[in-house]
């Protein structure tokens, strides 16, 4: 049996709060090898990292997911009993819920409520000095969320709404306020939605069919059984909160357009594939998932390294997206390099890996593309403004990251075309 290379420290979780996104590949790159192996939390965590770490990951043989999340995320970011918690024929059965929601109509959809809410929101920001983009863009996905999914809101619920799911996103990488902030944001919206589907339940509320609060009503498990109240709730969040998350990877797009001027000009006129090329370099380039987790199911050997039943295993899920072996200069920002990508489930892997129906890989990966796309293109040709001095510093030892303003933008103006 070869030994698995391990992390020299007692106990890593300081450092790997310390920090943050560089923790995994600093460490890859020191050990030169794919798996290596440390303390977290007292328990020996086994790590991988490159296309074969992610393969391996994906291979539901060796390893499942329960007991692999802590409690501190799922009392924040997604919540006790829902699909990210479940294996086999259960996480199957699950998952078509969320993937029978993603046809090409509904994606199309979303993108079109998108760009509807962002004019609208544009004719605001027109009237103010200044606008920070991020709160305000999570705010227009957040309400084209809830026209998708069908969930009904009072105007005076859509803030609050937007700020509980931003705090619950805002918690993963978090301890003390953070966390506790987040804790209390998922309670309440938990509530929320748990009474709209007991209304539905009741006939007390209409909901659309073949929308998300619809479906996640009527779901019924392999027993036959609907939903428990909180597992719908959780579900249903699976998807809205999710879709705010998007909002950091919209304020990487303003960063980038900021900084690469040439990426405007190629999103007004260059190749029709350019909006995509540009979303999927956001998703690789900027930080936002560090790495995920699972457990071994039984003992196995892998490349000579024994994997023992039960081991908590990390995969570097922000080091294979920057890879050197896999991306040509890959801290340089560079949307035509997707040109070329091959495609491989397992090298790029922002929002998971290996195959939808089977494995955890992000139910909502298509829609955050068709989204980016949309606002990569809003961006560049919807408006104009100005971009002030302020600090557009990311700072990569908080999970999840931002650029450190939330990105400010002035005097702005609706073009011609969206006027
Ligand atoms: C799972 C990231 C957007 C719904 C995941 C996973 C990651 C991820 C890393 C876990 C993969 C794994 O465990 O192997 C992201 C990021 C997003 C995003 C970075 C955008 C900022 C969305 C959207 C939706 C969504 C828009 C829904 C509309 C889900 C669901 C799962 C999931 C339901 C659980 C899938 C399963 O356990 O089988 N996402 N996601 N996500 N995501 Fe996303």
């Amino acid at each position: 049996m070869t030994a698995i290379p391990k992390d020299k420290a007692l106990d890593s979780t300081l450092s790997l709060l310390r920090e943050g996104y560089h923790f995994l590949p600093q460490r890859r790159k020191r050990y030169h090898s794919n798996i290596f192996q440390m303390r977290l939390m007292g328990e020996k965590a086994v790590c991988l990292s490159g296309e074969e770490g992610a393969a391996l990951f994906y291979n539901q043989e060796h390893f499942q997911r329960e007991g692999a999340l802590p409690r501190r995320i799922l009392t924040t970011l997604m919540g006790q009993g829902g699909v990210q918690t479940l294996d086999d024929t259960a996480h199957q059965h699950r998952k078509v819920l969320f993937m029978k929601l993603m046809t090409p109509n509904s994606l199309h959809q979303y993108s079109t409520l998108v760009a509807e809410t962002w004019r609208a929101y544009l004719r605001r920001w027109e009237q103010l000095e200044q606008v920070e983009l991020f709160p305000e863009v999570e705010e227009v996905l957040c309400r084209a969320a809830c026209a998708w999914a069908g969930v009904p809101f009072e105007e005076k619920d859509i803030k609050p709404l937007t700020r509980d799911l931003s705090a619950m996103i805002d918690a993963f990488g978090g301890v003390g306020p953070r966390h506790a902030k987040g804790k209390l944001a998922r309670h309440r919206a938990e509530r929320w939605v748990g009474k709209m589907v007991d209304n539905v339940r009741a006939g007390k509320q209409y909901a659309v069919e073949g929308k998300a609060l619809h479906a996640i009503s009527w779901h019924r498990e392999l027993d036959g059984k609907l939903l428990s109240t909180h597992v719908a709730s959780v579900e249903l969040l699976n998807l809205i909160r999710p879709i705010v998350a998007i909002g950091r990877f919209v304020v990487f797009e303003a960063l980038a357009l900021h900084e690469h001027p040439r990426c405007v000009e190629l999103l007004r006129t260059g190749p029709a594939q350019y909006p995509e090329w540009f979303a999927q370099e956001i998703r690789r380039f900027y930080p936002f998932t560090p790495l995920l987790g699972a457990r071994v199911r039984a003992d196995f050997v892998w490349h000579g390294y024994r994997f023992r039943k039960g081991t908590l295993t990390l995969l570097d899920v922000h080091g294979i997206n920057h890879d050197e072996r896999q991306w040509e200069h890959p801290h340089l920002f560079r949307p035509e390099r997707f040109r070329d990508w091959n495609g491989s489930p397992f090298n790029f892997i922002p929002q998971g890996g290996g195959d939808y129906a089977h494995n955890h890989r992000c139910a909502g990966e298509w829609l955050t593309i068709e989204a980016l796309k949309t606002t990569a293109v809003l961006l560049a040709t919807s408006m104009t403004y100005e971009v002030p001095e302020q600090d557009l510093s990311i700072d990569m030892t908080r999970m999840p990251t931002l650029p450190e303003s939330g990105f400010i933008i002035r005097n702005v103006r609706a073009t011609a075309t969206t006027a």
